[in-house]
């Protein structure tokens, strides 16, 4: 039988965020953003184990209490993007995991995964042959930006779905995709599609939030808290 192993990208800097250091270590609801984001797997009882990938250079991990988490392992294996991160990563726990075990992506800032949505995700990637990542139909009317920030063209929504995490694919597979698609890749899926296969789309919702900017942080703490009630 496969197993399930969680894999967290957590070597970005979050410059978006201004924050003077590395936004997964902000704290939401009196933890580390990416306490909340690993320990959604760690609770998770079909979760083998949670690895995280850290910049070499990140000199803040150390100082922060992460002893709740039993399943965790620390890679130091960052690299200059999101996919050299994961490709890396991968490389680091191959010793670990067999290449038809499922690996689940996550990003370090999207804190707030439910249970229900990871269930969701476990239940319908595992029975495809491709794997599958958590996705929200879009809902706004999207505009192209042109000259002089005015809009030069309303591109039609129907059909277009923004990608979330956990994107969820077989580790040689995975494997095999980022080492084909290079680092530029922004998701896991593009690599798995460059390839020629088509993820499939699980329906996830706005509630699993990438926090990218300050404002998102306060949101973030009332879904957490929400979600503890
Ligand atoms: O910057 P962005 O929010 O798109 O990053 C998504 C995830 O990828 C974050 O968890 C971030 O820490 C991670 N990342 C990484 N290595 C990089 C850049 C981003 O692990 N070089």
């Amino acid at each position: 039988m496969p197993r399930y192993f969680a894999l967290l990208p957590a070597a970005g800097v979050g410059a978006r965020m201004a924050a003077g250091f590395p936004k997964q270590y902000l704290e939401i609801a009196g933890r580390p953003m990416l306490w909340h984001a690993l320990h959604a797997f760690e609770r998770h009882s079909r979760i083998e184990r949670v690895y995280v990938v850290l910049s070499p250079e990140d000199g803040h991990w150390d100082g922060q209490d992460w002893t709740s988490l039993t399943k965790l392992r620390a890679l130091r294996c960052g690299g200059a993007t999101r996919a050299e991160s994961v490709l890396n990563g991968l490389e680091a726990m191959a010793d670990e995991v067999d290449g038809e075990d499922w690996v689940l992506v996550h990003d370090a800032a999207r804190p707030c995964l439910s249970r229900g949505l990871l269930d969701k995700l476990l239940r319908e990637a595992s029975e495809d042959g491709v794997g599958g990542i958590l996705a929200a139909p879009v809902a706004d009317t999207l505009k192209r930006e042109g000259e002089g920030r005015r809009i030069a063209q309303t591109v039609p929504r129907e059909g277009l779905w923004g990608a979330q995490t956990p994107q969820m694919f077989r580790h040689a597979l995975l494997r095999r995709a980022l080492e084909h698609a290079g680092t530029g890749v922004t998701d896991e899926a593009s690599a798995v599609e460059a390839l020629g296969l088509s993820p499939l789309l699980v329906e996830g919702d706005i509630g699993n939030l990438k926090v990218t900017f300050p404002r998102d942080l306060e949101l973030a703490a009332w879904l957490l808290t929400r979600a503890e009630a």
